[in-house]
């Protein structure tokens, strides 16, 4: 079975304390509580603007986009793909693969905003999804994982479907591509890989690199499978 990690993903709550000092407070607007509100670019331009690294926040339209492409395909229908979301914040949010994800981007914020103040969804009963403070390397310490490849533009130049195919014959594969727009993977993240890929000599948005990863897998997977 094959894990997907979305690591260092754009998705967040408004920060409270936003100066390096943490003592700068964003006041919170009447009535509306800051702690549960969804960092989005087209709405908190200014907030964004006095964080670290903003390039890669306020995006979570491509946790969302991401996640739809991970969740619809055969691979992950067929309980052959787990799936994971590591925050910019260090979270993890865990996706039961029987999860259907609202297609409107409204809903999948609310459902965020949901997750973030309980922890889990749906709040009874046996949760699809679930988040914790964790960083990646302990996620992927507790997964184990037989090999780890990263994606990124500036891996080793190859196409997906041999790396896939590799990967294809072992017990615990894990892959980690980013769920940010803009800049690069940090040092933290990029040293648990084993292996760093570029599929393509230019950056391609999060969704695409896991669509022709997790097709790839799947070709060669389920084709097996089918044999058995
Ligand atoms: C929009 S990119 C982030 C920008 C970043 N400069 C980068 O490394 O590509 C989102 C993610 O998609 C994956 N990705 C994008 N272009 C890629 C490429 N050419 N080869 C392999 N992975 C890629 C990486 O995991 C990346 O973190």
């Amino acid at each position: 079975m094959l894990t997907l990690i979305l690591a260092e993903s754009s998705l967040e709550t408004i920060p409270t304390r936003i100066n390096k000092k943490g003592t700068a407070k964003i006041p919170n607007k009447k009535g509306k509580k800051r702690d549960q509100t969804i960092l989005d670019i087209a709405l908190h331009r200014q907030i964004i603007q006095k964080l670290p690294n903003p390039e890669k926040r306020g995006r979570p339209d491509i946790t969302h986009l991401s996640l739809l492409a991970a969740l619809g395909t055969p691979l992950n229908k067929q309980g052959q793909l787990r799936t994971y979301v590591h925050t910019i914040q260090d979270k993890i949010i865990k996706i039961d693969s029987k999860t259907r994800l609202p297609k409107n981007y409204n809903r999948f914020i609310g459902l965020m905003q949901q997750l973030y103040k309980l922890g889990k969804v749906p709040p009874e009963g046996p949760p699809l999804l679930t988040l914790e403070k964790m960083n990646l390397e302990t996620l992927i310490r507790n997964l184990k994982p037989s090999e780890t490849i990263l994606f990124t533009e500036q891996g080793t130049p190859s196409k997906p479907k041999p790396i896939m195919n590799e990967l294809a014959k072992q017990e615990k594969p894990v892959v980690i591509i980013g769920g940010f727009p803009h800049g690069e993977f940090s040092t933290n993240t990029l040293k648990l890989a084993d292996k760093k890929i570029s599929i393509y000599p230019e950056p391609l948005d999060t969704w695409i690199v896991v669509s022709r990863v997790l097709y790839c897998y799947e070709a060669i997977v389920l084709e097996k499978n089918k044999h058995k």
